[in-house]
């Protein structure tokens, strides 16, 4: 089973577009895949066509309360496995800052989870304790990467913030760095993109997800993009981007130590 947290602490540079479609692109190509919502907004249970107001349990209630995870799992409409959040997790951070081993909750609940082949976490816009329970949770981190001159302002905190909580996980590391929302057209993009690659090198993921209509529709459909509008720019290179995830995955088995 392979964790992936999906952070930025910049908002609305895809985070949560890159976590529903990869993860309807992994399931698609007959992964077992659970996504865990860890944003109050929500915006991750509604994008795979869940009404997070009617949610009997979210990932609050596995962090606060004690749930145990499969308890709050639902199969969405999108037809792979989720855990979902809303606006009563708001608040979430401070009610968390008073518990034993607040940055660990969501790895210890994790620890009963099987019969996945990648969970996929979606976080919020922030690097506060919820964010660090995922990282804390998670082997790999996707950043998610707007080409505009403020993304290179936050690299430093969160590159930074990686670094730190590595004491408190030690398999920590960034998987992959996607481009989003990419205009080819625009100079400044272009430019940033050739000094996100420097930066990066061998982390960029060679998928470049373009800025495409129909990925800012399909959430109000409560779909992801591949179910929405299959062939579409944005669909192709979510497919595209899941292929590179799962060949990454390959190369991970194939670096393990062989048993005698
Ligand atoms: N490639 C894209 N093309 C067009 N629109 C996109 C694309 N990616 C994301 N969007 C739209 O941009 C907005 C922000 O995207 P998204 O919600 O995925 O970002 P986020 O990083 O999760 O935001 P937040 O920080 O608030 O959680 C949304 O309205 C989304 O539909
Ligand atoms: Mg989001």
């Amino acid at each position: 089973m392979e964790i992936i947290a999906i952070a930025n602490q910049k908002g609305g540079v895809g985070k949560t577009t890159t976590a529903v479609n990869l993860a309807a692109c992994l399931a698609a190509k007959k992964n077992n895949v659970l996504l865990i919502d860890l944003d109050p907004q929500g915006n991750a249970t509604t994008g795979t066509g869940i009404e997070k107001r009617e949610l009997q349990l979210t990932t609050a209630d596995i962090l606060l309360d004690g749930v145990a995870i499969a308890d709050a799992i639902v199969t969405s409409p999108a037809g792979f496995d989720v855990v979902g959040a809303n606006r009563d997790m708001s608040g979430i951070d401070i009610s968390l800052m008073g518990l034993v081993d607040s940055h660990s909750l969501l790895k210890q609940a994790m620890q009963s989870l099987t019969g996945y082949d990648y969970v996929i976490i979606d976080c919020a816009p922030s690097l506060n304790l919820l964010t660090v329970n995922a990282m804390v949770a998670t082997q790999g981190v996707i950043i998610p990467m707007q080409c505009e001159y403020y993304a290179l302002e936050g690299l430093a905190d969160l590159s930074h913030t990686i670094d730190r909580l590595k004491e408190l996980n030690p398999h920590l590391h960034i998987r992959g760095v996607v481009r989003t929302l990419f205009d080819a057209r625009n100079t400044l993009a272009n430019d940033v993109s050739a000094e996100l690659e420097a930066y990066f090198g061998d982390l960029m993921y060679q998928t470049i997800i373009p800025r495409n209509v129909r990925l800012a529709e399909a959430p109000a459909h409560g779909m992801p993009v591949l179910t929405f509008e299959r062939y579409s720019k944005g669909s192709r290179a979510y497919q595209k981007l899941a292929s590179e995830v799962m060949k990454q995955s390959q190369q991970l088995t194939l670096d393990l130590p062989k048993v005698e």
